[in-house]
């Protein structure tokens, strides 16, 4: 029995995905800005694909820009907003961003830009308040993940959002993990940016977006970082991956369809988890629970178990999780998110992730949690 309990990872690419994938590059690969019949084909694929994404988050269509995916668009907000300005100014990121908004933020650090990171509590949590106190005159961009990757902690997005409104700061949120998962509404959510990949919710990888409101765009708030073409408005330049786009816009649209349903299931099967294994001693929840925590995300570390030993015997037992320590020059990196939640080096070190996704049911985990009772308390 193979169970794959490792979505926020990736996730397959659903089948209605890659048949569409499979006709649109067999019968619309004319380059989209040609003005002949093949290119026209070509760009109502796009369009399709635009309305589709943009009905997920209930955007103006306008307002969506095909990107190759999260990393990218993270890069677009960080690096296009801070091309914007002729000399260093201040930014303010959560402690818990993933890596594609961290990294750039130090990249600009190391620049002269003035970066503030937000704290968050043990649970992964910014305090809004703290937010407020924190933006300055030269603040120029907040960016706060709305879920976490590694601990699955949903962020006050709206509160965020309207701080940063009030104070005329603009607002981007990295929304890879909680797309197709949570219910995200930009026309009641203050946000001027947010971050998307097709390959987190069944699309396939290599394709993502990025929403940007249309007062950011008023603002001219964003530098292109690919200069050539002018597709995507300007925002991205190079031929879109008409294919990808297509099988993105279908994945937006089967998630909206499915989500309130899918995410109730994945909630039930979640809780049923974390009960089944709440009586193996020294295995301890990481992250927040109930309504901040992401439906399908469970995450721990034991006391005395390495993390990266568990994930293996785990592999060996065909149960695919993740750990949130890498493995850097040969030496065990604890998780940079655990550290900043207040988790000790070794509890850091010893992290474990699991996601659900489509392809689990309750036998699944079942059988995960005789695995792990059998693989912990032996
Ligand atoms: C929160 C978050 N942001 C960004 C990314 C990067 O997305 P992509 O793999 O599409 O570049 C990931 C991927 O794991 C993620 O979890």
């Amino acid at each position: 029995m193979q169970i794959y309990l490792d979505h926020g990872a990736t996730t397959p690419t659903r089948p209605e995905v890659i048949d569409l994938v499979a006709d649109v590059m067999r019968s619309h690969w004319g380059n989209p800005s040609s003005l002949h019949w093949w290119g026209e084909r070509s760009t109502m694929v796009i369009e399709r694909s635009r309305l589709q994404v943009a009905s997920l988050i209930n955007a103006d269509s306008e307002g969506v820009i095909f990107t190759s995916g999260g990393t990218e668009s993270d890069n677009m907000v960080m690096m296009g907003v801070a091309r914007q300005y002729p000399t260093p100014q201040h930014m303010i990121i959560s402690a818990v961003e993933h890596s594609a908004v961290r990294l750039p933020a130090k990249f600009l650090e190391d620049r002269g830009w003035d970066i503030t990171y937000l704290e968050v509590d043990r649970q992964g949590l910014v305090n809004p308040r703290d937010l407020e106190r924190l933006i300055r005159q030269n603040t120029v961009l907040v960016s706060i993940i709305m879920a976490q990757n590694e601990v699955g902690t949903i962020q006050p997005i709206e509160k965020l959002g309207q701080i940063c409104r009030n104070a005329n700061v603009l607002f981007h949120t990295d929304a890879v993990q909680a797309i197709g998962k949570i219910k995200i509404d930009v026309q009641s959510l203050p946000v001027d940016m947010l971050s998307i990949s097709a390959h987190k919710f069944y699309g396939t990888q290599g394709i993502g977006a990025l929403y940007l409101n249309p007062l950011t765009t008023q603002r001219k708030s964003l530098a292109p970082l690919t200069l050539g073409g002018s597709q995507e408005r300007g925002y991205r330049s190079g031929t879109q991956a008409v294919a990808a786009i297509a099988g993105l816009g279908l994945a937006a649209e089967l998630a909206e369809q499915e989500l309130e349903a899918e995410s109730s299931r994945l909630t039930k099967l979640r809780d049923r988890l974390y009960g089944l294994l709440a009586d193996i001693p020294d295995l301890i929840p990481t992250g927040a629970t109930g309504e901040t925590r992401l439906p399908n995300h469970l995450s721990f570390y034991h006391k005395n178990m390495d993390g990266r030993n568990f994930v293996r015997a785990m592999n060996l037992a065909g149960i695919a999780i993740s750990s949130g320590s890498a493995c850097s020059s040969g030496a065990i990196e604890p998780s940079p998110i655990l550290l900043k939640m207040g988790y000790s080096e070794f509890e850091a070190k010893n992290s474990i992730r699991l996601t659900l996704g489509k392809s689990n049911y309750e036998e699944d985990i079942e059988w995960t949690a005789r695995v792990m009772h059998q693989i912990l308390c032996p």
